[in-house]
């Protein structure tokens, strides 16, 4: 499926199916039950790298048996040859979203996006979908100083940002991870193309956990996101199919 098709058929889901549910669980078990308790609308599930460490590719299987969508965060970052055949068996699995670092460089970029949009794909693929490659620029836990640590650089840490995200979309990335806050200015820079996946959003209202700087899904939608990530007000609900519901409501 080309980058357009592709783009066009996930941005086309209804608002409950762009909330994905991080499961932020140590086991299979857990995450399967919570995968469970999220109802038929909860679509799309995060499995990020405490979860595949703990249960590899069976959990993706199975939570594709459930019938969920699975964002597979492993955030690649390894020599092109490697990040291709990684980029394969997340096509095989049937995963939707996968990711990459930008600062991979090109070559990594290019042969992680040329291999998902040749791969084979598994018998588990939703709808016939390739799993959409999504880059991370920079983490939002690294600090300017710490940034200045490993990559010293006269630019500044947004315009690092802007230059990773125009680099993995020339390479043929589907998207970016990006916080609601750095948003604006991104989509500035990348246009409205680039699909884009956005952590660290809570309900008006509720606390805030360990996230400093959280926002709404409305204003994270009206930012240009296309996906909310969201873990503990969903996974920490006591019914967290209502939670669900509650913020798809708030992103239409
Ligand atoms: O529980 P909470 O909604 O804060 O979880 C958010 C999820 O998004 C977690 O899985 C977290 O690792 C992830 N994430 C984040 N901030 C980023 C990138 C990813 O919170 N900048």
């Amino acid at each position: 499926m080309n980058r357009d098709d592709l783009l066009l058929s996930l941005r086309s889901l209804p608002a409950n199916r762009r909330i994905i549910t991080a499961l932020d669980v140590p086991g299979p078990e857990q995450a399967l039950t919570l995968a469970n308790s999220l109802g038929l609308d909860g679509g799309f599930v995060k499995v990020g790298l405490e979860l595949y460490s703990a249960a590899g590719p069976k959990v993706v299987h199975e939570l594709r048996r459930t019938g969920k969508d699975v964002f597979l965060d492993l955030k690649y970052h390894d020599i092109p040859n490697t990040v291709a055949s990684a980029a394969r068996i997340a096509a095989e699995l049937g995963a939707s979203l996968c990711t990459i670092h930008a600062s991979a460089g090109r070559s990594a970029l290019t042969a992680a996006a040329e291999a998902l949009s040749t791969a084979p794909l598994g018998p588990d693929a939703p709808e016939g979908r390739r799993p959409a490659l999504l880059a991370v620029t920079v983490l939002t836990s690294l600090s300017e100083t710490e940034m200045a640590e490993v990559r010293p650089s006269s630019d500044s840490l947004q315009q690092s940002v802007e230059r990773l995200a125009t680099l993995a979309w020339d390479c043929g990335c589907d998207g970016l991870v990006c916080s609601a806050a750095d948003l604006p200015q991104l989509r500035k820079a990348v246009g409205p193309e680039p699909l884009v996946v956005t952590p660290g959003i809570r309900l008006a209202g509720s606390g805030t956990d360990d996230q400093h700087r959280v926002t709404t899904p409305s204003m994270a939608v009206a930012a240009g996101a296309d996906f909310l990530v969201i873990g503990r007000p969903i996974t920490r609900a006591e019914n967290p199919a209502a939670a669900l519901a509650n913020i798809a409501a708030d992103m239409t």
